[in-house]
């Protein structure tokens, strides 16, 4: 039941929430009543689920570099092991990825149940991983490989139907004269001037701007067919308004369909809003919304990094994100041949499994009507003087709640919706046999489990202060069952 103090809890969280996310653009209405966003998001409400894919010069390096083995994420090792300009471009002359196959890949989103990828086209590195004139160093000009892997990728998604979109880091380019450079922890003090470390990076931003980041994006839009999504990262200070403005346009000018991701920088760029990296809210959150996420603690390849997530922990991210209105984009990171590391292949093929069964009750769906079955606040830590920041792994799933407002998450079921119908996604099967729910408000007209071929129906009490469902005695899916009640 929600009591009316739960309820106020609840909208409290989601407002203080909702004052984190990030501006959504503010389109001109065309004429069929839907803003020009809403009409570019129609496709994306529905996909739900992404693949990432994180590949570069620095998945060759694999975070190592000169024997000395780099922490945190692998796409930063040129930052963090300042690798002189010279040195990174000596990497891609030996850049030659011969098992990289873009059906492969394309294939294995298929399977995992993805309706969309997103490819790195060029990272904080500054290396483009397409043909590019507008600056040479790129994966035809500076390596040995001689093949595009944005137009291979492009070509195999269409012939399968998924949505095709590049990742490209506008303002971070650690090779370019004028890249923007991270300042790390240290931005706040003012006397902390060092991130660059090679007097090449010398320059001025908007000459990079200019010379490099609209002419690579205005190819990345010409020559690959429809971009679905461009995803942009790492703003920093410099993408204000005015730059942030004329990238926007620039997307829009030449593919009016596609998605600008929410990082982009500036303000109300942006079709949809991105939450920070593997970061779930723990409540329903307003809006267009993604979560960006690693199958590993890396996006590029790290070869001592074997903390892969299962199957099961990723179902439940991508049942957690949806029942609360968002998308879940998930990262695979290939090595520097080109192979997709066999654990995230196989914990992607798992979920892909799952949705093959369950898939009705996740594309498409819409968020939950409750919200008790998130958890609830933690009012003690709430109202101590400074809340602690907590973060919390549940041991069974392993869902991980990072967020700034104290919360006590439960894993025990989650909610999406359709029309007429609420799907109950079971996660800790109840060992009394009986599915205790808060209040609905419809009639419940059916239920049954969605995997049974069947729908054999299932007895259900229905009161004004909660639904009792009997189950079958044990869960007919390891992972996640889903029970669709059916109302009128
Ligand atoms: C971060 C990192 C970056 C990664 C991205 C993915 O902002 O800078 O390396 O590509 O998140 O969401």
């Amino acid at each position: 039941m929600k009591t009316k103090q739960h309820k106020a809890w609840l909208l409290a969280l989601s407002l203080a929430a909702g004052a984190l996310v990030q501006p959504v653009a503010r389109s001109a209405e065309p004429p069929s009543g839907k803003t020009a966003t809403e009409q570019r998001l129609a496709w994306w409400h529905e996909a739900k689920f992404g693949m990432f894919i994180h590949w570069g010069l620095y998945s060759q390096l694999a975070g190592e570099w000169k024997g000395g083995y780099y922490q945190g994420i692998g796409e930063w090792i040129m930052f963090k092991a300042r690798i002189p300009l010279a040195d990174y471009a000596a990497v891609a002359r030996q850049f030659n990825p011969v098992k990289f196959d873009a059906d492969a890949w394309a294939q294995l989103a298929q399977d995992a149940g993805m309706k969309y990828l997103i490819i790195t086209s060029k990272h904080h590195d500054g290396f483009a991983m397409f043909s590019s004139q507008a600056d040479k160093f790129n994966i035809m000009d500076a390596t040995p490989f001689g093949r595009d892997p944005v137009k291979e990728l492009a070509t195999a998604c269409a012939k399968r139907g998924i949505k095709f979109g590049v990742y490209y880091s506008q303002a971070q380019d650690w090779s370019a004269p004028g890249g923007a450079i991270w300042k790390g922890r240290h931005e706040a003090d003012p006397t902390y001037e060092v991130p660059q470390w090679d007097p090449k990076q010398n320059g001025d931003f908007d000459t990079y701007f200019d010379q490099k980041a609209l002419p690579q994006v205005r190819e990345l839009l010409s020559n690959y067919g429809p971009i679905a999504v461009l995803w942009f990262d790492t703003p920093l200070g410099v993408m204000n308004v005015e730059r942030a403005s004329r990238l926007e346009k620039l997307v829009h000018e030449l593919q009016p369909n596609c998605l600008v991701s929410g990082r982009l920088g500036g303000k109300f760029q942006s079709d949809y809003a991105s939450e920070g990296d593997n970061a779930v809210p723990n409540l329903s959150r307003a809006g267009a919304w993604e979560t960006p996420a690693t199958l590993n603690d890396t996006w590029g390849f790290k070869k001592h990094d074997h903390h892969w997530k299962t199957a099961a922990n990723v179902t439940f991210k991508l049942v957690d994100i949806v029942s609360k209105g968002g998308n879940y984009l998930l990262n695979i990171g290939p090595d520097g041949v080109g192979v997709v590391p066999k654990p995230s292949q196989d914990t992607l093929r798992g979920v892909g499994r799952w949705l093959k069964v369950n898939g009705e009750a996740i594309y498409g769906a819409g968020r939950t009507p409750f919200g008790e079955e998130f958890g609830t606040p933690d009012k003690a830590a709430a109202g101590a003087k400074s809340a602690p920041h907590r973060e919390w792994r549940c041991e069974v799933c392993g869902a991980a709640q990072d967020h700034q407002l104290p919360f006590e998450p439960r894993t025990d079921w989650r909610c999406t919706t359709k029309p007429g119908k609420l799907y109950i996604h079971i996660f800790h099967w109840p060992a009394t046999g009986k599915l205790e729910l808060p209040a609905v408000k419809e009639i419940i007209s059916h239920a049954y489990v969605l995997a049974d071929p069947k729908h054999a129906e299932l007895n259900v009490t229905q009161t004004e202060s909660g639904v009792s469902i009997a189950l079958p005695p044990t869960a007919p899916d390891l992972i996640a069952a889903v029970v669709c009640l059916e109302t009128k």
